[in-house]
């Protein structure tokens, strides 16, 4: 078995379809571990642009198999139209579903909203689908599994002991509206009847598959991590590396390549810290440049310089073994572009990033300074023909310091959005 794994190191958004379906080339497996559809994860092939929320971005190359894991939380309708979508576009996904992995159920989506309103101006801006009540519930043991979802009897059972449990919590939330068990399981159980054939024991087959290539899909970013993000303006599973086996049951030595994805700039949706945010002409142009919009939610991204002591927390905690620069493309044109490689806080120098939202909100990012550059797209070729070395001075500049700031090798650098655009290093 070889298992390679990509995740995000910053906010989320960072290229990791793109980044994954070029990697998905070589590989058996594409395996999704955690998130739900908060996630968006884009593809360009061609003329063609696929959005995925929860199948793998394996799952638009032919003869792969897609594995949705343990880890995932998976609201049925959505997958489904994914299926279908896919099959309507003349791709049929081999797609097979963890029976372990958690159903999000309506009362999570009407929950997420109470839960938003409940906090007023402190609201995380969640995307709304429902996954921090979800996950929630995980942990509480109060959660309906795919293997509940295609089995009538456990299904009925969950339902008529957590509906009325949630109704307790709406009414504590002043909330009207109610469900019916009868209504919601019929929706639920014809969910179950599509989607039966596709869920089974993943990990079984995952650890049976020792002879097969495995590439690891993670969602989000390091920063929205529940332990290591910005809490609480975060999501609600592990997006760091170790997410990856906990989602999926491949042991972490098992795990030989750890790649983690990073905008050559920085962007985060939702409310929360984001200390080299350019609130400015600069995220302006980025953002335009960029096309920095949710592919989730439609919400505009906030955007901002990379930070290199967000990136070197996230590339530390996962064990990455090497980077995949994103975006690059977008900052040419700038007449000085920076990277933050430490922190001030409170007058002192620092290098990790601060778990307390107060030394968080007293940061003052310390830059480097770089002269722009730009290139044409015969200037890409080039590169891809001869490597980093035929790349710009000054963008060999930005790049060294941060292989150097990170100690982590950059293995792939992109500079579009279509799987040409792309150079392994
Ligand atoms: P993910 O959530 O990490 O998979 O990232 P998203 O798909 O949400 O957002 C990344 C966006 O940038 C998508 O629209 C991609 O098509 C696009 N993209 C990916 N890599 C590049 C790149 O190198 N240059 C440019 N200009 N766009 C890219
Ligand atoms: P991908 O996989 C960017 C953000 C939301 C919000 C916070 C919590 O495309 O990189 P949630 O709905 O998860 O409870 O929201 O996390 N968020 C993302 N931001 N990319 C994502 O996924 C995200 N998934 C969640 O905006 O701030
Ligand atoms: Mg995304």
């Amino acid at each position: 078995m070889s298992v390679k794994l990509v995740f995000g190191t910053q906010w989320g958004d960072e290229g990791k379809g793109k980044v994954v379906d070029y990697y998905a080339e070589k590989a058996d497996i594409v395996v999704r571990y955690q998130g739900g559809n908060n996630a968006g994860h884009t593809i360009k092939i061609g003329d063609e642009v696929f959005k995925f929320h929860l199948l793998p971005s394996g799952a638009v190359r032919k003869g792969k198999t897609a594995v949705v894991g343990n880890g995932v939380v998976i609201d049925p309708e959505v997958l489904i139209s994914e299926i279908e979508e896919l099959r309507k576009r003349g791709v049929e996904p081999n797609l097979l579903i963890s029976d372990r992995a958690h159903v999000i159920m309506p009362y999570h989506r009407m929950l997420d909203g109470a839960e938003e309103r409940f906090r007023g101006n402190k609201k995380v801006g969640t995307t709304g689908r429902g996954i921090g009540p979800c996950y929630s519930d995980k942990i509480a043991r109060l959660g309906i599994r795919m293997g509940d979802l295609i089995d009538e009897d456990a299904l009925k059972e969950r339902l008529e002991f957590i509906i009325p449990l949630k109704h307790r919590i709406f009414e504590a939330y002043g909330m009207k509206e109610r469900l019916d068990i009868d209504e919601v399981f019929k929706e639920y159980s014809e969910y179950g009847r599509y989607l039966k054939d596709m869920v089974t024991d993943t990990l079984e087959f995952l650890q049976s598959s020792t002879d097969r290539e495995i590439l690891l899909e993670g969602a989000q970013g390091a920063m929205l991590d529940v332990d290591f993000g910005t809490y609480p303006y975060t999501t609600s599973s592990h997006t760091i590396g170790g997410g990856a086996s906990t989602g999926s049951g491949i042991p972490p030595n098992r795990i030989e390549e750890i790649i983690g994805v990073v905008k050559a700039y920085t962007t985060r949706v939702g409310m929360g810290p984001f200390p080299t945010e350019q609130n400015n002409e600069i995220g302006e142009h980025l953002g335009e440049r960029g096309h920095e919009f949710g592919t989730t939610t439609g919400r505009a991204r906030r955007c901002g310089w990379l930070d290199l002591v967000v990136v070197k927390h996230a590339l530390r905690i996962s064990g990455a073994t090497g980077i995949a620069i994103t975006k690059i493309d977008v900052l040419e044109g700038l007449e000085t572009v920076k990277a933050a490689y430490a922190y001030d806080i409170d007058g002192k120098k620092k290098d990790s990033f601060p778990a307390s939202l107060k030394d968080i909100d007293n940061i003052k990012p310390i830059y480097r300074e770089f002269q722009g550059w730009s290139m044409t797209e015969g200037e890409w070729e080039k590169v891809k023909e001869e490597g980093i070395e035929a790349l710009p001075e000054n963008a060999k500049r930005y790049l060294d310091f941060i292989e150097k700031e990170t100690g982590v090798k950059i293995k792939m650098l992109s500079y579009g959005p279509a799987r040409e655009e792309t150079v392994e290093l």
